[in-house]
């Protein structure tokens, strides 16, 4: 397969100019962003690397983020973290407080906000020092020690944050949240602020392309049951109330951010990131979804 190719073919035929979205405002640090950024990368199964445009160029990865807390949670908690949250798509958009109400705080999945919430607390509460453990994780899987957060993002999440503060607050009234809120959402906020480029996530998402394996020190980070939910996961939740939009388009396990990321991978295949800052209505980059489904289509190879 010429991957260089289908790259160079994708980025011929998809420009920024061609999208009606808008980049993200709500967190006011974001809406800064250059929305012509394009760049795309795809990290192979026998360590070829392929891209183009951006594709080395940090950007704020927002709730991609929630993959990596949730790999953390799964280590420390295993199958018990599925007494605080379910498995199951949402229906509603990533920041929704509606279906807390008549589900007894427990969040749909671990994606929306409420069940990286709630992730965010398990991981506050169990780990000494939670925020650099989770740079720790995600350096040692991308085997990229530069990795860090953006600290005007975190602060601009903080912000703007009244959504997710109304989040924790009202899981804690029923009983899904152990510790105080202010840590839970200072985790929170830093978790979204992390900054990575297309090949740096392509490098990270590759454990879940590999069985939870490091590809070269082949290293177990996660076991291959950890990695057949997180993907399933991925595949049902990983795009909010446009997951089934994404599977029926791309037909691979993605996640998205509203810094206009996108990852998803290929089992046994490769790994693949996307970024442009363009969002649809619904919260995902508009130009990377059509990349991505241009990427399986003329490869001729998904999951299903
Ligand atoms: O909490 C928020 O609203 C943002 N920090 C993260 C949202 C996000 O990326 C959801 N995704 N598409």
């Amino acid at each position: 397969m010429d991957y260089q190719k289908i790259l160079n073919t994708i980025n011929d035929e998809l420009s920024y100019r061609d999208v009606t979205g808008k980049v993200a405002s709500y967190i006011p640090e974001l809406a800064k962003v250059d929305p012509r950024k394009f760049g795309m990368h795809v990290y192979c199964g026998d360590r070829q690397h392929f891209s183009f445009g951006d594709s080395e160029e940090l950007f704020s990865i927002q709730s991609i983020s929630k993959v990596f807390s949730l790999s953390m949670a799964m280590r420390l908690m295993g199958e018990d973290l599925w007494d605080r949250v379910d498995v199951e798509p949402s229906g509603d958009p990533f920041n929704s407080l509606s279906q807390l109400e008549y589900e007894s705080g427990v969040p749909r999945n671990p994606f929306i906000n409420a069940g990286a919430l709630v992730i965010s607390d398990i991981l506050v509460d169990q780990l000494e020092n939670p925020k650099q453990e989770l740079l720790d994780f995600v350096r040692k899987i991308t085997q990229d020690n530069s990795i860090n957060f953006d600290p005007k993002i975190a602060t601009s999440e903080r912000s703007t944050g009244y959504r997710n503060v109304a989040l924790v607050n009202y899981m804690k009234a029923l009983g899904n949240i152990k510790c105080e809120v202010e840590p839970i959402v200072d985790f929170y906020f830093h978790l979204c602020s992390l900054a990575m480029s297309c090949k740096q996530l392509a490098q990270a998402f590759m454990i879940f392309a590999n069985k939870g394996r490091i590809l070269g020190t082949n290293e177990e980070i996660l076991t291959p049951t950890t990695v057949k939910r997180i993907n399933s996961l991925m595949q049902t939740c990983g795009f909010y109330d446009e997951a089934g939009e994404f599977s029926f388009e791309v037909g691979l396990p993605g996640k998205s951010g509203v810094g206009g990321g996108i990852v998803a991978i290929h089992p046994d295949q490769y790994s693949v990131a996307v970024w442009s800052p363009i969002l649809n209505e619904k919260g995902n980059s508009e130009l990377g979804m059509k990349a991505l489904e241009r990427l399986t289509t003329l490869t001729g190879l998904s999951v299903f």
